[in-house]
């Protein structure tokens, strides 16, 4: 799956100024570079390649530090102001819908508006032959008269056959975008991700592109053994590099919209897993699991807060575990450079996140948040395991920036029973 036209999410490589020729030839030599975006110069002095976000794996990561530029610094970002280059300034792929539409709508009698090409997208998501429009895109009038031919004409431009519309994501809890079907007979999609298979109905479930570096994160976290309860397990996002890549030995994935836990459970059985994941359907807060996982990973945003209680529950008594707690969190405290991931919390150094050594500042707010959530995490545990328990705050890092000043952020917490 491939974003086009969209300036918000551009991935990048980070590295310092003397690796930078190599890594962009190795990126180049992979078809990893993303040629709509300019290479940048960061405020530290770091050299950002804008990426393809969705052929990037891990193992690019890691020959990049390793074999390419061995000694370099090997970071992942979000640029928050990506510069299109100057290829993508010559004609970008908008501007060439715009004008093909243009000369089809003309072709037709019908005249050409300021009105028509205020409503032809900026930007979409590819999924292979479904090409995924903005909400904004094709308003009723003045389009209505030339449907339903238009979609034909539009899929024909974009190189697709199939074509749907966005609507917002529905705030019930379900995460459901409200996506309108407007050319083909199904909403099913697959893509690859880091050597991963998801598929899923773009029409019931939504896909968090955002996630990119938190994906990548988990798959390199080492979990051989441990069983992991994953309360938000939408299609599989964590679910899947934990079981693919990370080594977990079991995963309990908590699901409750029926279409995300189709989705899944096609998802577990097509990358060969389904063996090592039980899917619990329904809602959380009622799960009837306790003293049985050594990590949890509670992947909801704005906030996971509710499924707090469950994921003590759960946690082994004996010796504890990791939470992955993921929560928006806002902040006004001046900017995080290009919203780099930050180091060790409070330490204002680099820190290890994913394998790779990152830096930067942790921004005050996260650290109060975290402060905050372990605290009544620590008393959660008391009230549900009846004893006393050490936590410790082992990492807090930004997985996109969400909103203006609204950050996505996850606190890993380690619990361990004081015994
Ligand atoms: C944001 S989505 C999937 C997130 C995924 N971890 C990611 O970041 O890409 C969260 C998922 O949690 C599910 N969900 C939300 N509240 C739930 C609950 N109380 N019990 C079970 N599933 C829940 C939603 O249906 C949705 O599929």
């Amino acid at each position: 799956m491939e974003r086009e036209g969209e300036k918000s999410a551009v991935v990048a490589v980070v590295t310092e100024p003397r690796f930078a020729q190599r890594y962009r030839d190795y990126l180049e030599k992979q078809q990893l570079l993303d040629w709509q975006h300019r290479v940048q110069k960061l405020r530290d002095g770091t050299v950002a390649l804008p990426v393809l976000a969705g052929a990037l794996a891990e193992r690019h990561v890691r020959e990049l530090r390793d074999r390419v530029a061995p000694g370099s610094t090997c970071m992942l970002t979000r640029l928050l102001h990506p510069l299109p280059s100057k290829k993508a300034r010559v004609c970008s792929p908008a501007q060439r819908l715009c004008r093909e539409l243009r000369r089809w709508a003309e072709d037709r009698g019908v005249a050409w508006s300021a009105d028509l090409e205020a409503g032809v997208p900026r930007s979409w998501q590819r999924h292979g032959d479904l090409m995924l429009l903005g909400e904004d895109c094709f308003p009723a009038e003045p389009w209505r008269s030339l449907e339903p031919e238009l979609w034909d004409a539009v899929a024909s431009a974009l190189g697709v056959r199939r074509l749907a519309k966005r609507g917002r994501v529905l705030p019930d809890g379900t995460r459901t975008p409200s996506v309108t079907l407007l050319l083909g007979d199904h909403g099913w999609v697959e893509h690859t991700d880091n050597g991963i298979r998801y598929t899923f109905d773009v029409t019931q479930c939504m896909f968090s592109f955002g996630n990119i570096t938190e994906k990548l994160r988990v798959a390199s976290l080492s979990c051989a053994g441990e069983v992991l309860v994953d309360l938000y397990a939408g299609i599989g996002y964590f679910t899947l590099p934990f079981l693919v890549h990370a080594g977990a030995a079991f995963v309990h994935a908590c699901e409750w919209n029926p279409h995300a836990a189709l989705a899944l459970r096609k998802n577990l059985e097509i990358n060969g897993v389904a063996d090592r994941c039980q899917i619990h359907f329904g809602d959380n807060r009622k799960l009837q699991l306790s003293n049985t996982a050594d990590r949890v990973n509670l992947g909801l945003i704005p906030s996971s807060q509710e499924g707090w209680p469950v994921a003590c529950q759960v946690l082994r008594k004996d010796v504890g575990g990791i939470l992955h707690i993921h929560q928006n969190v806002e902040s006004f405290s001046g900017k995080n450079p290009q919203g780099i991931v930050p180091g060790e919390r409070g330490s204002g150094r680099a820190g290890n996140v994913g394998g790779e050594m990152l830096s930067s500042a942790i921004r005050p707010e996260w650290e109060s948040w975290a402060e905050s959530a372990e605290t009544q995490i620590a008393s959660l545990l008391h009230q549900v395991h009846g004893k006393l328990w050490r936590t410790r705050i082992l990492r807090v890092h930004p997985v996109k920036s969400y909103a203006p000043h609204v950050d996505h952020i996850v606190l890993d917490l380690e619990c361990r029973p004081v015994l």
